[in-house]
């Protein structure tokens, strides 16, 4: 007879006999309470437009976002993250526009909120949509200066919870970004606007697709003085606990799945909900294969969004959020 503790007595397949089994071993579960819908908004009246590199996913004017925002809504999503799409005349290299506040952000903010009041809106902060060198700062002798940066993005992050905003979502990278926002809104009366900060954001080429959709990418030179080195974690973790530190209220690493090691480090380093950025370019990957027949797109897509919570994440900034909540 063989040693109990051992083969035979142990057999993991007895946990994996039926779905039903499986379902009551199954450690981690999606909840449509877990994803954060990523939006784009344009100017202009009653058009979509395909991102070409997100096949299924659009950029729309105000008055029809609203009406995918209901659909975010009805399918019992909790949240979205807005990104704003800005005419190149609008632009320029201390993103004025950013603080209009009847630009286009803003404007979206107090519509969503209104027609419906208990939806999370988030909002994304960072300069690169509005400036003329596609950079998340002010560029000076082809630098992206910090500080000054830092008290315009702290001004965005006003203007952004004037409008209603729930979350300011800093997706910039500049130093001590979080402090100065957190100690602005606090000034001016916000105590209870929330920070999602992109504390662990890294110089990714999976930001691809999405510089499509708004535009938006570098004019010259790259990301990396700002945004993560991609072979770094301790690195991570000293971002996230400075940012909890700072005030974030959620820390966010970005991208996802190329990165669920720092997700994990990430998240048992701090006290506050760990968001992770399924971003465009992995949204992309899945899409493309499906299209070639390559790979089934509805369960790549939920072995993807299951490996987030398994590597520790409580939310998912996701482009597949809608179709994951109509599986669940
Ligand atoms: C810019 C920003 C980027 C994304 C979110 N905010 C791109 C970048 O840093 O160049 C990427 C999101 C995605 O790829 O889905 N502040």
């Amino acid at each position: 007879m063989s040693n109990p503790g051992s083969f035979p007595y142990i057999r993991g397949r007895r946990l994996r006999q039926n779905e039903n089994i499986r379902r009551m071993a199954a450690e981690h579960h999606l909840n449509k309470a877990d994803f954060i819908v990523p939006l784009f908004v344009m100017e202009g009246k009653n058009e979509k437009v395909e991102i070409p590199s997100m096949p299924g996913y659009y950029r729309y004017t105000l008055d029809l976002l609203i009406r995918e925002v209901e659909e975010i809504v009805l399918l019992g999503l909790p949240s979205v993250l807005l990104f704003a799409k800005v005419p190149d005349n609008k632009k320029d290299n201390e993103g004025t526009e950013a603080l209009n506040p009847k630009g286009l952000m803003q404007e979206s903010v107090r519509a969503i909120k209104k027609e419906f009041p208990e939806l999370g809106v988030m909002t994304d902060v960072a300069l690169d949509p509005y400036s003329s060198y596609g950079h998340d700062g002010i560029v000076r002798n082809g630098e992206i200066i910090n500080d000054e940066s830092v008290d315009l993005l702290a001004k965005m992050a006003v203007s952004h919870a004037e409008a209603g905003a729930d979350f300011v979502a800093p997706s910039d990278m500049m130093d001590g970004r979080i402090g100065s926002m957190r100690n602005a809104l606090e000034l001016e009366g916000f105590q209870n606007t929330g920070i999602m900060s992109y504390s662990a954001k890294y110089a990714s080429v999976f930001y691809g697709p999405f510089r499509d959709a708004l535009d938006s990418a570098p004019g010259f030179g790259d990301k990396k003085t700002y945004q993560m080195d991609p072979s770094n974690v301790i690195e991570a973790v000293r971002e996230a606990k400075l940012d909890e530190q700072e005030g974030a209220d959620i820390i966010m690493v970005k991208p996802g799945l190329p990165y669920l090691d720092v997700v994990r480090a990430v998240k048992q380093a701090v006290s506050v909900p760990v968001s992770v950025y399924n971003v465009s370019g992995e949204y992309a990957m899945i899409k493309a294969a499906a299209e070639k027949g390559w790979l089934d797109e509805k369960q790549a897509m939920a072995e993807a969004l299951i490996a987030f919570k398994r590597a520790g994440a409580d939310l998912i900034a996701t482009y597949f959020a809608k179709d994951m909540a109509r599986l669940l």
